[in-house]
Protein backbone atom coordinates (compact mmCIF):
# COMPACT_ATOMS: atom_id res chain seq x y z
CA UNK A 1 0.00 0.00 0.00
CA UNK A 2 1.19 3.62 -0.21
CA UNK A 3 1.46 6.05 2.56
CA UNK A 4 2.63 9.41 1.98
CA UNK A 5 6.02 10.32 3.94
CA UNK A 6 7.56 14.01 3.14
CA UNK A 7 10.97 13.40 4.26
CA UNK A 8 11.69 17.21 3.47
CA UNK A 9 8.31 18.62 5.30
CA UNK A 10 8.84 19.61 8.77
CA UNK A 11 5.75 18.04 10.26
CA UNK A 12 7.69 15.11 9.81
CA UNK A 13 11.29 16.10 10.95
CA UNK A 14 9.95 17.40 13.74
CA UNK A 15 7.94 14.51 15.15
CA UNK A 16 9.03 11.85 13.03
CA UNK A 17 7.95 9.32 15.92
CA UNK A 18 4.33 9.98 14.55
CA UNK A 19 4.63 9.01 11.02
CA UNK A 20 7.04 5.79 12.42
CA UNK A 21 4.17 4.84 14.89
CA UNK A 22 1.73 5.06 12.01
CA UNK A 23 3.52 2.99 9.36
CA UNK A 24 4.48 0.40 12.57
CA UNK A 25 0.96 -0.21 13.06
CA UNK A 26 -0.06 -0.64 9.49
CA UNK A 27 1.44 -4.44 9.96
CA UNK A 28 2.01 -3.83 6.62
CA UNK A 29 5.27 -2.75 4.35
CA UNK A 30 5.09 0.82 1.96
CA UNK A 31 5.85 1.79 -0.87
CA UNK A 32 7.20 5.42 -1.53
CA UNK A 33 8.34 6.58 -5.47
CA UNK A 34 10.80 9.40 -5.64
CA UNK A 35 11.79 11.16 -8.74
CA UNK A 36 12.59 9.18 -11.44
CA UNK A 37 10.02 6.24 -10.24
CA UNK A 38 12.35 4.16 -8.72
CA UNK A 39 10.20 2.10 -6.01
CA UNK A 40 11.27 2.25 -2.63
CA UNK A 41 10.29 -0.11 0.32
CA UNK A 42 10.01 1.03 3.89
CA UNK A 43 10.71 -0.88 6.76
CA UNK A 44 9.40 0.22 9.68
CA UNK A 45 9.56 -2.38 12.67
CA UNK A 46 12.07 -3.43 14.97
CA UNK A 47 11.69 -7.60 13.58
CA UNK A 48 11.66 -6.62 9.83
CA UNK A 49 14.64 -4.27 10.13
CA UNK A 50 16.67 -7.48 11.56
CA UNK A 51 15.20 -10.17 9.30
CA UNK A 52 15.47 -7.76 6.23
CA UNK A 53 19.43 -6.98 7.23
CA UNK A 54 19.85 -11.09 7.63
CA UNK A 55 18.64 -11.84 4.27
CA UNK A 56 20.87 -12.10 1.74
CA UNK A 57 18.25 -11.11 -1.04
CA UNK A 58 18.49 -7.92 -0.58
CA UNK A 59 21.49 -6.64 -1.93
CA UNK A 60 23.72 -3.22 -2.37
CA UNK A 61 25.47 -3.76 -5.84
CA UNK A 62 22.76 -3.22 -9.10
CA UNK A 63 25.77 -5.29 -10.93
CA UNK A 64 24.29 -8.60 -8.83
CA UNK A 65 21.22 -7.55 -10.56
CA UNK A 66 21.79 -8.83 -13.58
CA UNK A 67 19.25 -6.87 -15.52
CA UNK A 68 20.56 -4.23 -17.04
CA UNK A 69 17.88 -2.08 -18.30
CA UNK A 70 16.37 -1.99 -14.82
CA UNK A 71 16.52 1.84 -13.83
CA UNK A 72 18.28 0.73 -10.79
CA UNK A 73 21.06 -0.55 -12.50
CA UNK A 74 21.13 1.77 -15.10
CA UNK A 75 23.51 4.39 -13.48
CA UNK A 76 24.34 7.61 -13.75
CA UNK A 77 27.65 7.96 -13.78
CA UNK A 78 30.55 6.10 -16.24
CA UNK A 79 32.48 3.17 -15.27
CA UNK A 80 35.92 3.84 -13.89
CA UNK A 81 34.88 7.49 -14.20
CA UNK A 82 36.24 8.81 -10.18
CA UNK A 83 32.94 9.84 -8.86
CA UNK A 84 31.98 6.02 -9.89
CA UNK A 85 35.41 4.69 -8.35
CA UNK A 86 34.70 6.37 -4.97
CA UNK A 87 31.21 4.95 -4.40
CA UNK A 88 30.93 2.19 -6.31
CA UNK A 89 33.92 -0.31 -4.78
CA UNK A 90 33.86 0.25 -1.46
CA UNK A 91 32.55 -2.09 1.32
CA UNK A 92 29.22 -0.26 2.16
CA UNK A 93 28.28 -0.83 -1.97
CA UNK A 94 29.03 -4.16 -2.51
CA UNK A 95 27.90 -8.38 -1.35
CA UNK A 96 30.01 -11.07 -0.21
CA UNK A 97 32.20 -12.34 -1.67
CA UNK A 98 33.65 -8.77 -2.78
CA UNK A 99 32.58 -7.04 0.85
CA UNK A 100 33.38 -9.59 2.77
CA UNK A 101 37.03 -9.27 0.95
CA UNK A 102 37.08 -5.73 1.68
CA UNK A 103 35.67 -5.84 4.84
CA UNK A 104 39.05 -8.01 5.99
CA UNK A 105 41.11 -5.88 4.94
CA UNK A 106 39.61 -2.53 7.14
CA UNK A 107 39.40 -5.14 9.81
CA UNK A 108 43.15 -5.71 10.09
CA UNK A 109 44.22 -2.10 10.50
CA UNK A 110 41.13 -1.18 12.45
CA UNK A 111 41.56 -2.27 15.63
CA UNK A 112 40.81 -1.92 18.92
CA UNK A 113 44.15 -0.85 19.95
CA UNK A 114 44.03 1.86 17.27
CA UNK A 115 41.05 3.74 18.67
CA UNK A 116 41.94 3.63 22.50
CA UNK A 117 45.36 4.73 21.50
CA UNK A 118 43.59 8.20 20.27
CA UNK A 119 41.99 8.70 23.30
CA UNK A 120 44.53 11.45 24.00
CA UNK A 121 44.27 12.72 20.59
CA UNK A 122 40.41 13.26 20.73
CA UNK A 123 40.50 14.79 24.42
CA UNK A 124 43.49 17.46 22.82
CA UNK A 125 41.60 18.77 20.23
CA UNK A 126 38.12 18.51 22.31
CA UNK A 127 39.75 20.82 24.40
CA UNK A 128 41.26 23.67 21.74
CA UNK A 129 37.42 23.70 20.56
CA UNK A 130 36.36 24.14 23.86
CA UNK A 131 38.90 26.67 24.50
CA UNK A 132 38.19 28.78 21.72
CA UNK A 133 33.97 28.54 22.13
CA UNK A 134 35.08 29.91 26.11
CA UNK A 135 36.19 33.46 24.36
CA UNK A 136 32.39 33.81 23.23
CA UNK A 137 29.44 33.93 25.10
CA UNK A 138 26.84 32.22 22.39
CA UNK A 139 28.06 29.89 20.19
CA UNK A 140 26.53 27.04 17.60
CA UNK A 141 27.20 23.59 18.75
CA UNK A 142 26.90 21.96 15.21
CA UNK A 143 29.21 24.53 13.76
CA UNK A 144 31.24 25.38 16.67
CA UNK A 145 32.13 21.79 18.30
CA UNK A 146 30.41 18.93 16.81
CA UNK A 147 31.43 19.26 13.10
CA UNK A 148 34.94 20.34 13.40
CA UNK A 149 36.08 17.32 15.84
CA UNK A 150 34.97 13.75 13.98
CA UNK A 151 36.49 15.48 10.80
CA UNK A 152 40.02 16.14 12.33
CA UNK A 153 40.18 13.09 13.90
CA UNK A 154 39.22 10.50 11.05
CA UNK A 155 42.20 12.38 9.09
CA UNK A 156 44.35 12.52 11.75
CA UNK A 157 43.75 8.20 12.44
CA UNK A 158 44.55 8.52 8.51
CA UNK A 159 47.39 10.13 8.26
CA UNK A 160 46.24 13.37 6.35
CA UNK A 161 48.02 16.40 7.00
CA UNK A 162 46.75 18.99 9.05
CA UNK A 163 46.83 21.66 7.17
CA UNK A 164 44.45 19.82 4.69
CA UNK A 165 41.86 19.66 7.03
CA UNK A 166 39.74 22.88 5.60
CA UNK A 167 39.80 21.07 2.10
CA UNK A 168 38.90 17.87 3.56
CA UNK A 169 36.07 19.72 5.20
CA UNK A 170 35.02 21.62 1.67
CA UNK A 171 34.97 18.15 -0.24
CA UNK A 172 33.47 15.88 1.77
CA UNK A 173 30.55 18.64 2.39
CA UNK A 174 30.36 18.15 -1.47
CA UNK A 175 30.56 14.19 -1.92
CA UNK A 176 28.40 13.33 1.28
CA UNK A 177 25.15 14.08 -1.37
CA UNK A 178 23.83 10.89 -1.63
CA UNK A 179 21.64 11.69 -4.82
CA UNK A 180 23.84 12.38 -8.41
CA UNK A 181 21.15 14.61 -10.32
CA UNK A 182 22.50 17.19 -13.42
CA UNK A 183 22.43 20.03 -11.33
CA UNK A 184 25.38 18.78 -8.80
CA UNK A 185 26.93 16.29 -11.21
CA UNK A 186 29.88 17.90 -12.58
CA UNK A 187 30.68 19.52 -9.01
CA UNK A 188 30.53 15.87 -7.77
CA UNK A 189 32.34 14.56 -10.68
CA UNK A 190 34.89 17.70 -10.11
CA UNK A 191 35.60 17.40 -6.70
CA UNK A 192 35.87 13.45 -7.06
CA UNK A 193 38.56 13.92 -9.57
CA UNK A 194 40.30 16.47 -7.37
CA UNK A 195 40.40 14.01 -4.10
CA UNK A 196 41.31 10.91 -5.74
CA UNK A 197 44.73 13.15 -7.58
CA UNK A 198 45.34 14.27 -3.90
CA UNK A 199 45.09 10.60 -1.98
CA UNK A 200 47.47 9.48 -5.26
CA UNK A 201 49.81 12.31 -4.15
CA UNK A 202 49.68 11.35 -0.19
CA UNK A 203 49.83 7.19 -0.93
CA UNK A 204 52.99 8.35 -3.09
CA UNK A 205 54.67 9.68 0.04
CA UNK A 206 53.88 7.17 1.92
CA UNK A 207 54.64 4.22 0.15
CA UNK A 208 58.38 6.06 0.54
CA UNK A 209 58.04 7.25 3.91
CA UNK A 210 55.16 5.29 5.82
CA UNK A 211 53.80 6.43 9.16
CA UNK A 212 52.03 4.86 11.96
CA UNK A 213 48.51 5.72 10.40
CA UNK A 214 45.91 3.48 8.89
CA UNK A 215 46.27 4.69 4.92
CA UNK A 216 50.42 3.70 6.08
CA UNK A 217 49.04 -0.14 7.23
CA UNK A 218 46.81 -0.66 3.98
CA UNK A 219 50.50 0.08 1.87
CA UNK A 220 52.07 -2.29 3.81
CA UNK A 221 49.32 -4.81 2.82
CA UNK A 222 51.16 -4.29 -1.18
CA UNK A 223 54.06 -6.21 0.21
CA UNK A 224 51.99 -9.24 0.34
CA UNK A 225 49.98 -11.01 -2.70
CA UNK A 226 46.57 -10.08 -0.93
CA UNK A 227 45.52 -6.66 -1.36
CA UNK A 228 43.38 -3.97 -2.31
CA UNK A 229 43.99 -2.25 -6.22
CA UNK A 230 44.57 0.88 -6.19
CA UNK A 231 41.04 1.74 -6.93
CA UNK A 232 39.70 0.01 -3.89
CA UNK A 233 41.82 1.68 -1.67
CA UNK A 234 40.56 5.23 -2.62
CA UNK A 235 37.37 4.28 -2.59
CA UNK A 236 38.09 2.74 1.10
CA UNK A 237 39.02 5.62 2.43
CA UNK A 238 36.36 8.05 0.66
CA UNK A 239 33.82 5.12 2.84
CA UNK A 240 35.94 5.96 6.16
CA UNK A 241 36.17 9.62 5.59
CA UNK A 242 32.33 10.00 4.94
CA UNK A 243 30.58 7.13 6.56
CA UNK A 244 32.41 8.70 10.15
CA UNK A 245 32.17 12.27 9.82
CA UNK A 246 28.42 13.23 9.40
CA UNK A 247 27.01 10.34 11.57
CA UNK A 248 29.44 11.49 14.61
CA UNK A 249 28.64 14.74 14.57
CA UNK A 250 25.31 14.44 14.64
CA UNK A 251 25.53 11.68 17.45
CA UNK A 252 27.57 14.43 19.59
CA UNK A 253 24.66 17.22 18.46
CA UNK A 254 21.26 15.29 18.66
CA UNK A 255 22.79 13.87 21.91
CA UNK A 256 23.06 16.97 23.72
CA UNK A 257 19.91 18.37 22.01
CA UNK A 258 18.34 15.40 24.02
CA UNK A 259 19.89 16.63 27.54
CA UNK A 260 19.50 19.81 27.13
CA UNK A 261 15.47 18.98 26.18
CA UNK A 262 15.45 16.77 29.82
CA UNK A 263 16.96 18.49 32.07
CA UNK A 264 16.37 15.56 34.67
CA UNK A 265 18.41 13.17 32.61
CA UNK A 266 20.80 16.05 32.78
CA UNK A 267 21.04 16.41 35.68
CA UNK A 268 20.99 12.49 36.61
CA UNK A 269 24.03 12.56 34.10
CA UNK A 270 25.97 15.33 35.42
CA UNK A 271 25.50 13.32 38.98
CA UNK A 272 26.38 9.98 38.21
CA UNK A 273 29.19 10.17 35.24
CA UNK A 274 29.39 6.54 35.46
CA UNK A 275 26.16 6.21 33.48
CA UNK A 276 27.82 7.82 30.26
CA UNK A 277 27.59 5.02 29.03
CA UNK A 278 24.52 3.62 28.68
CA UNK A 279 23.55 7.36 28.30
CA UNK A 280 25.29 7.21 24.79
CA UNK A 281 23.38 4.11 23.84
CA UNK A 282 20.02 6.15 24.72
CA UNK A 283 20.98 8.49 22.87
CA UNK A 284 21.74 6.18 19.49
CA UNK A 285 18.34 4.70 20.20
CA UNK A 286 16.29 7.74 21.10
CA UNK A 287 17.42 9.96 18.14
CA UNK A 288 20.20 8.19 16.38
CA UNK A 289 22.70 10.44 13.73
CA UNK A 290 20.94 7.81 10.75
CA UNK A 291 17.12 7.95 10.11
CA UNK A 292 17.65 5.32 7.58
CA UNK A 293 20.11 3.08 5.84
CA UNK A 294 21.98 3.13 2.93
CA UNK A 295 19.56 1.50 0.07
CA UNK A 296 19.13 -1.86 -0.31
CA UNK A 297 17.73 -3.74 -3.98
CA UNK A 298 16.01 -6.93 -4.01
CA UNK A 299 17.44 -9.48 -6.01
CA UNK A 300 14.44 -11.17 -7.13
CA UNK A 301 10.52 -10.80 -6.01
CA UNK A 302 10.22 -11.43 -2.41
CA UNK A 303 6.79 -11.08 -0.51
CA UNK A 304 6.80 -9.52 2.75
CA UNK A 305 3.24 -8.99 5.19
CA UNK A 306 0.88 -8.91 2.04
CA UNK A 307 3.27 -7.15 -0.21
CA UNK A 308 5.36 -7.90 -3.02
CA UNK A 309 8.46 -6.19 -3.28
CA UNK A 310 9.93 -6.35 -7.26
CA UNK A 311 13.27 -7.69 -8.11
CA UNK A 312 15.15 -4.51 -8.31
CA UNK A 313 13.06 -2.47 -6.45
CA UNK A 314 14.68 -0.20 -3.10
CA UNK A 315 14.41 -0.92 0.66
CA UNK A 316 15.31 1.51 2.82
CA UNK A 317 15.52 0.35 6.63
CA UNK A 318 14.23 3.21 9.15
CA UNK A 319 16.80 2.78 11.91
CA UNK A 320 15.03 5.28 14.14
CA UNK A 321 11.81 3.16 13.32
CA UNK A 322 12.82 0.22 14.64
CA UNK A 323 14.84 1.91 17.72
CA UNK A 324 11.24 3.07 18.76
CA UNK A 325 9.37 -0.15 18.27
CA UNK A 326 7.09 -0.51 21.36
CA UNK A 327 7.56 -4.04 21.14
CA UNK A 328 10.80 -3.89 22.22
CA UNK A 329 11.22 -1.29 23.85
CA UNK A 330 9.80 -0.40 26.95
CA UNK A 331 7.72 2.94 27.39
CA UNK A 332 10.04 3.04 23.56
CA UNK A 333 9.43 7.00 23.24
CA UNK A 334 10.99 8.05 26.64
CA UNK A 335 14.30 9.14 27.03
CA UNK A 336 16.25 7.35 29.85
CA UNK A 337 20.18 7.10 30.14
CA UNK A 338 20.37 4.58 32.65
CA UNK A 339 17.66 2.22 30.10
CA UNK A 340 19.09 -1.64 30.16
CA UNK A 341 19.73 -4.11 27.50
CA UNK A 342 19.41 -1.30 24.78
CA UNK A 343 19.68 -3.53 21.38
CA UNK A 344 19.16 -0.61 19.17
CA UNK A 345 19.96 -0.92 15.62
CA UNK A 346 21.66 2.71 15.55
CA UNK A 347 24.54 0.98 13.60
CA UNK A 348 22.60 -1.14 11.67
CA UNK A 349 23.00 -5.71 11.29
CA UNK A 350 24.05 -7.84 10.04
CA UNK A 351 27.47 -8.03 7.74
CA UNK A 352 27.10 -3.83 6.58
CA UNK A 353 27.71 -3.49 10.88
CA UNK A 354 29.16 0.13 11.27
CA UNK A 355 33.04 -0.84 11.61
CA UNK A 356 33.38 2.75 13.08
CA UNK A 357 31.24 1.92 16.37
CA UNK A 358 34.25 1.54 19.02
CA UNK A 359 35.59 5.02 17.47
CA UNK A 360 32.10 6.89 17.02
CA UNK A 361 31.40 6.23 20.86
CA UNK A 362 35.10 7.01 21.98
CA UNK A 363 34.19 10.46 20.40
CA UNK A 364 30.76 10.82 21.87
CA UNK A 365 32.24 9.77 25.35
CA UNK A 366 34.86 12.48 25.40
CA UNK A 367 32.59 15.10 23.61
CA UNK A 368 30.19 14.87 26.26
CA UNK A 369 31.83 15.04 29.24
CA UNK A 370 34.22 17.71 28.18
CA UNK A 371 31.38 19.84 27.61
CA UNK A 372 29.65 18.68 30.92
CA UNK A 373 32.78 19.39 32.78
CA UNK A 374 33.89 23.00 31.02
CA UNK A 375 30.11 24.38 30.09
CA UNK A 376 28.24 23.10 32.86
CA UNK A 377 25.65 25.84 32.41
CA UNK A 378 25.15 25.14 28.96
CA UNK A 379 21.79 25.75 27.93
CA UNK A 380 19.56 26.77 24.49
CA UNK A 381 19.84 30.36 23.40
CA UNK A 382 16.71 31.50 24.75
CA UNK A 383 16.64 34.80 22.12
CA UNK A 384 17.01 32.30 18.83
CA UNK A 385 14.39 30.20 17.97
CA UNK A 386 14.80 26.84 18.46
CA UNK A 387 17.27 24.80 16.04
CA UNK A 388 15.70 23.13 13.22
CA UNK A 389 15.94 19.75 11.87
CA UNK A 390 17.67 19.25 8.37
CA UNK A 391 15.67 17.95 5.68
CA UNK A 392 17.17 14.47 4.56
CA UNK A 393 16.34 10.70 3.92
CA UNK A 394 19.41 9.10 5.79
CA UNK A 395 20.70 11.49 7.92
CA UNK A 396 19.25 13.01 11.56
CA UNK A 397 20.50 15.70 12.94
CA UNK A 398 20.21 20.18 13.26
CA UNK A 399 20.94 22.44 10.53
CA UNK A 400 22.32 24.43 13.51
CA UNK A 401 21.71 24.16 17.67
CA UNK A 402 22.65 27.94 18.76
CA UNK A 403 23.37 27.99 22.84
CA UNK A 404 24.72 29.86 25.70
CA UNK A 405 26.47 28.64 28.92
CA UNK A 406 27.35 31.92 30.93
C1 LIG B 1 28.32 1.30 8.30
C2 LIG B 1 26.17 4.14 11.59
C3 LIG B 1 30.42 6.23 12.65
C4 LIG B 1 32.54 3.55 9.24
C5 LIG B 1 27.38 1.89 9.11
C6 LIG B 1 25.97 1.54 9.14
C7 LIG B 1 25.38 2.34 10.06
C8 LIG B 1 26.39 3.19 10.62
C9 LIG B 1 23.91 2.36 10.45
C10 LIG B 1 25.27 0.49 8.27
C11 LIG B 1 24.59 1.15 7.10
C12 LIG B 1 23.74 0.20 6.30
O1 LIG B 1 23.67 -1.00 6.62
O2 LIG B 1 23.09 0.67 5.33
C13 LIG B 1 27.13 4.95 12.15
C14 LIG B 1 26.87 5.90 13.21
C15 LIG B 1 28.07 6.49 13.50
C16 LIG B 1 29.08 5.91 12.64
C17 LIG B 1 25.50 6.16 13.84
C18 LIG B 1 28.40 7.57 14.51
C19 LIG B 1 27.67 7.84 15.54
C20 LIG B 1 31.37 5.66 11.86
C21 LIG B 1 32.77 5.96 11.89
C22 LIG B 1 33.36 5.22 10.91
C23 LIG B 1 32.33 4.44 10.27
C24 LIG B 1 33.43 6.94 12.86
C25 LIG B 1 34.79 5.12 10.46
C26 LIG B 1 35.78 5.77 10.86
C27 LIG B 1 31.57 2.72 8.70
C28 LIG B 1 31.83 1.79 7.61
C29 LIG B 1 30.62 1.14 7.33
C30 LIG B 1 29.64 1.69 8.26
C31 LIG B 1 33.16 1.56 6.92
C32 LIG B 1 30.36 0.06 6.28
C33 LIG B 1 30.52 -1.32 6.86
C34 LIG B 1 30.23 -2.42 5.87
O3 LIG B 1 29.71 -2.17 4.77
O4 LIG B 1 30.55 -3.58 6.19
N1 LIG B 1 27.61 2.90 10.03
N2 LIG B 1 28.46 4.99 11.83
N3 LIG B 1 31.13 4.73 10.88
N4 LIG B 1 30.25 2.64 9.07
FE1 LIG B 1 29.38 3.73 10.53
Amino acid sequence: SHVIVNFEDPSFTNNPELKFQELRNSNSIHQITLDDNFPIWLISTYDDAVSVLRDSRFIKSPDNLRRHNHEASKGKTKRNSPTYILRRLHMLANDPPQHTRLRNFAQKVFTKKVFSELQLKIQQITNELIDNIERKKEFDLIDDFAYPLPIIIIADLLGLPNEDREKLRNWSDILIEVQITEKNKQLIDETSEAFTAYLKKIFALRRKNPGEDIISAFLKLEETNDHMSENELYSMIYLLILAGHETTVNLIGNGIHALLSHPEQLHLLKNNPHLIHSAIEEMLRYNGPMLASTMRLAAEDIHMKGATIKKGDGILILFSSANQDETKFDDSLRFDITRKSNKHLAFGHGIHFCIGAPLARLECEIAINTILKRLPNLRFNPEINMPEWRTSTIIRGLKNFPVVFG
